[in-house]
């Protein structure tokens, strides 16, 4: 797998990508875009990420929108699905699942609105977000995909991240049951576990070359990832060559499944 788009395999698509003007979601918005799709760029807060990556994906010779939506809240999120389906003309058949949030709590500290903050972000938030794709292409009898952004920690137990871990491992078991209701509809339901990937959400592990080091010695491949990396892999699993894949998780990660530590 490379990072150039290797051919117009998305061309016609309507994807969406959840929290898609930073990190993992903005490679995937560029590389969906050059793979052909017309890609609505999720986003909360300040719209001037999602602004530029428009621009960006635009100049390319792409399109994309930016539609601003806390994929916590139902009506925004219903809301945006309706728009996304009058701005493109029609359902999103390609949904990305992307946007998560995590900070660290020792169980004994964990205060209850933020574990509650990372569950209806991570887990909610993809719920809805797939509830609504779902019924829009089940009512327009088009097949597609949902690619949920889950983690190494799908599998791996982290301390003082209960509350993600809970949020991409319960993620693991309702992709699997979702993806059994939707397989007759011809939609697909994939997870993507990405390792440790160079993004915002690890500012504080880059900006500390020590801790960044120990991150390192827990990889086989001995390096972070790159957020065009886990693009590559949702671009491949969400085309027609890889039709036959549904249900399952798909680590993209270096080896950090493999537990390196333990001997
Ligand atoms: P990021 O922080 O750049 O991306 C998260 C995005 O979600 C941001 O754009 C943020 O604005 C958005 N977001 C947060 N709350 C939202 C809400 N309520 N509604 C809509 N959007 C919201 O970090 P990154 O790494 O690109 O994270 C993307 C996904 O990848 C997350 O689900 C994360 O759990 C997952 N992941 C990241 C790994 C890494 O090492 N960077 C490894 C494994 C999984
Ligand atoms: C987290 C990152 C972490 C990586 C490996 C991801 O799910 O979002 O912060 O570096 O797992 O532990």
């Amino acid at each position: 797998m490379t990072d150039q788009p290797q051919s117009r395999r998305h061309a016609g698509r309507r994807a969406l990508v959840t929290g898609g003007a930073t990190g993992i979601g903005r490679a995937t918005v560029s590389r969906l875009a050059a793979e052909g799709a017309v890609v609505v760029v999720n986003y909360v807060g300040g719209p001037d990420d999602a602004n530029e990556l428009v621009g960006e994906v635009g100049n390319a010779g792409g399109r994309a929108i930016a539609i601003e939506a806390d994929v916590s809240n139902e009506d925004q999120v219903v809301s945006m699905f309706a728009r996304a389906r009058d701005e493109l003309g029609g359902p999103i058949d390609l949904l990305v699942n992307n946007a998560g949030i995590e900070k660290p709590f020792l169980l004994v500290d964990m205060p209850l609105d933020e574990w509650s903050k990372v569950i209806a972000v991570n887990l909610t938030g993809a719920f809805l977000c797939a509830r609504e794709a779902a019924r829009g292409m089940i009512d327009a009898g088009v097949p597609g995909a949902i690619v949920n952004m889950s983690s190494v920690h799908e599998q791996i137990p982290w301390e003082k991240f209960g509350h993600y871990c809970a949020s991409k491992g319960g993620m693991k078991l309702w992709a699997g049951t979702i993806a059994k209701e939707l397989a007759p509809h011809r939609i697909r339901v994939v997870n993507v576990g990405p390792g440790a990937i160079l993004t915002p959400i690890n500012r504080d592990l880059i900006e500390h070359p020590e801790e960044k080091r120990r991150v390192e010695a827990e990889i086989p491949w001995g390096r972070l990832g790159k957020p065009e990396e886990i693009a590559a892999a949702v671009a491949w699993l969400s085309g027609p060559e890889a039709e036959y894949i549904t249900g399952t998780t798909i680590f993209v990660d270096g080896g950090m499944t493999q537990y390196p530590g333990f001997i």
